[in-house]
């Protein structure tokens, strides 16, 4: 570790970021983050000549990096990673070793151990570590987890999430689970976990249990081969259930299904898309028989997560426990996958 690494960070007026893989996300929260103006879209590195291109077509004054060691040593302040997710623990801690902070995608690592590793050795650096759980920054889920917070929907004690998309990923790497880690509960239950968890404030999670199906036939949880639907329970001890299930290539009549419900003693909110689309929400606060509409689109909650980290990153902070909360979804997915 480099002596960086060991002073606390200072407020930073215009960070230096590095952005470790371009490809279709990555593109997006580059250009979320040039359009912030927080920061100096600095450096690029992606071996995809086509995608360092369209990555310089956002930041035309980038320099081309040919490694990740290249990034590291390049003076930046912070990176971006948005690599295979097989990538993105060892990129992180390498990230942390050099004094940097660090900005990844989901899932943060692969299994638990290797989620833990990385906060670890963000908290070592006392470096920002922030993470694209995107859903968190929907105004209808802000305003649901303002109702659970403020007691308004009294004891909260179960939750159904699901998430099913049409589509499923268009990347061969997504399929292999040495690459990804687990087919669609890692995709997207990843966020159903996260959003059900950062709702109910965080509470520790007793018991899991996960059913997963391969082209209609149930495989094993430990199976190498990568699900396509999967459906989840687990326990929460505020006396909470939890119930997810997610997919890719469902025949589900629309694009996706997206959606969060959560009841309660004294009243229930739901989350939704609307029309299938996988940008538009809508919340509802429900008593009774009554609803009241409490999120509306349109919005723009997708660059929600990494101008929050820029923004971070420009006060000067360095690493935010709320890290530890990153363990508890990878620990959630392990249990489902009986690591
Ligand atoms: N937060 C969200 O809601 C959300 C949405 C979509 C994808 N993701 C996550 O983003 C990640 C990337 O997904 P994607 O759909 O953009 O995949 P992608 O395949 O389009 O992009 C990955 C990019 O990384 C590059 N790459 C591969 N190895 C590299 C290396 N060693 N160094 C630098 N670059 C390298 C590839 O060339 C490619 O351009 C995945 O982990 C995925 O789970 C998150």
């Amino acid at each position: 570790m480099n002596g960086a690494a060991q002073q606390r960070p200072a407020a930073v007026s215009r960070p230096r970021i590095g952005f470790l893989g371009t490809g279709r996300i990555g593109l997006f929260r580059m250009q979320s983050l040039a359009d912030s103006g927080l920061v100096e879209a600095a450096m690029v590195a992606d071996p995809s000549p086509e995608m360092r291109e369209a990555a310089l077509k956002i930041a035309p004054e980038a320099e081309v990096a040919s490694s990740l060691d290249d990034l590291l040593s390049a003076g930046l302040d912070a990176i971006v990673i948005a690599t295979p997710s097989a990538l993105h623990a060892e990129q992180s801690i390498a990230a942390f070793e050099a004094g940097l902070a660090v900005f990844c995608q989901k899932p943060l690592g692969r299994t638990e151990a290797e989620v833990r590793a990385v906060v670890d050795a963000a908290r070592k650096a006392d470096r920002l570590l922030g993470v694209d759980f995107s859903y968190r920054h929907t105004a209808g889920m802000q305003r649901i987890r303002e109702l659970v917070t403020a007691g308004t929907l009294g004891h909260v004690f179960a939750a159904d999430l699901v998430f099913h998309n049409a589509y499923g990923p268009d990347k061969p790497w997504f399929f292999d689970k040495a690459l990804s880690g687990g087919g669609a509960a890692m995709d997207l239950g990843c966020h159903l976990v996260d959003l059900a968890l950062w709702t109910l404030g965080c509470p520790e999670v007793t018991d899991v249990s996960g059913r997963l199906v391969r082209n209609g036939q149930p495989i094993r949880n430990d199976s190498d081969d990568v699900e396509d639907y999967a459906s989840a329970t687990f326990m929460l001890d505020s006396g909470t259930q939890v119930r997810i299930a997610c997919s890719w290539h469902l025949h589900a009549g629309r694009d996706a299904v997206i959606g969060a419900e959560f009841y309660g003693t004294d009243g229930g909110a739901s989350f939704s898309n609307v029309g299938g689309s996988f940008l538009d929400f809508r919340a509802d606060h429900h008593t009774g028989t009554g609803t009241r509409q409490i999120a509306e689109p349109p919005e723009d909650w997708m660059r929600g997560a990494i101008t929050q980290w820029a923004e971070q990153l420009v006060a000067g902070q360095g690493f935010d426990p709320a890290a530890e909360e990153f363990v508890t979804v990878a620990n959630v997915l392990d249990r489902i996958y009986a690591r």
